[in-house]
């Protein structure tokens, strides 16, 4: 269970943690410190794993009981359809990732209204590809707001003009901020009212970092050591 379901806000309406990755050690940590709602990985993901897709993939879902995005690589649709239902196979929450083309929005379309799965569309660098997205049924549309930045551009820009237009129309596919490079990231998608990021485990980690904090912590356990008391 997430810490945001521990207190007075519902999970549904909290920003949801994933973890980009596919390495067990890092999402095993990251789940023990009750941080993660799911996890997304990608074909580069997997390589870095050096494992088997299927076989890290069902790792990963018997940790994990939110989302588990792992995606097709193939680039038609009958084929990236066999490919879904392979991977839905591997466990009840793996979400099928697809690539933001024609054939990928279709198999999105399909695995939505007739293998009833979560499907994430991933590759998004425009606000009119996101619209697609939601318009096929998508449970999560995913722009890579890291690599718009490489450009030159603002990443961030997408996200809020995604925000927009998903709430001008009432639709239900959640924004997965990817991509995510910086602690900055993450707080700039929470101000914009993303409904999840997905961030490497260091990010993640990152978050809870501040100087003050390390200062303040040594400060009151100096003190503490010289009142030569215990607690308990
Ligand atoms: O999972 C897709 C995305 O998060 C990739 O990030 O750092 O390779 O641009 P990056």
């Amino acid at each position: 269970m997430c810490l945001a379901d521990a207190g007075r806000i519902p999970k549904e309406t909290a920003m949801k943690f994933f973890v980009d990755t596919a390495d067990i050690k890092e999402i095993k940590e990251l789940h023990d410190l009750g941080l993660l709602d799911g996890v997304t990985t990608n074909p580069s993901l997997i390589l870095k794993s050096g494992g088997k897709i299927a076989e890290v993939t069902k790792q990963i879902c018997d940790i994990v009981e939110g989302p588990v995005s792992a995606e097709v690589v193939a680039t038609e649709f009958n084929q990236m359809m066999a490919e879904a239902e392979v991977l839905a196979k591997i466990a009840p929450n793996v979400c099928i990732k697809v690539p933001l083309t024609l054939d990928g929005l279709k198999a999105c379309k399909t695995i939505r209204t007739e293998m009833k799965r979560m499907v994430n569309v991933t590759l998004c660098f425009s606000a009119n590809q996101a619209l697609l997205a939601a318009k096929a049924g998508a449970s999560f549309i995913s722009p890579f707001v890291g690599r718009i930045d490489d450009t030159g551009s603002d990443g961030m820009e997408l996200i809020s003009e995604i925000r927009t237009i998903y709430d001008n129309y009432d639709f239900k596919t959640e924004i997965l901020t990817a991509s995510v490079r910086t602690v900055n990231h993450v707080k700039q998608a929470a101000l914009i009212g993303a409904d999840v990021v997905t961030a490497p485990p260091a990010t993640l980690k990152a978050l809870v970092n501040h100087p003050l904090t390390d200062k303040g912590l040594a400060a009151f356990l100096a003190d503490w050591a010289k009142t030569g008391q215990k607690i308990g």
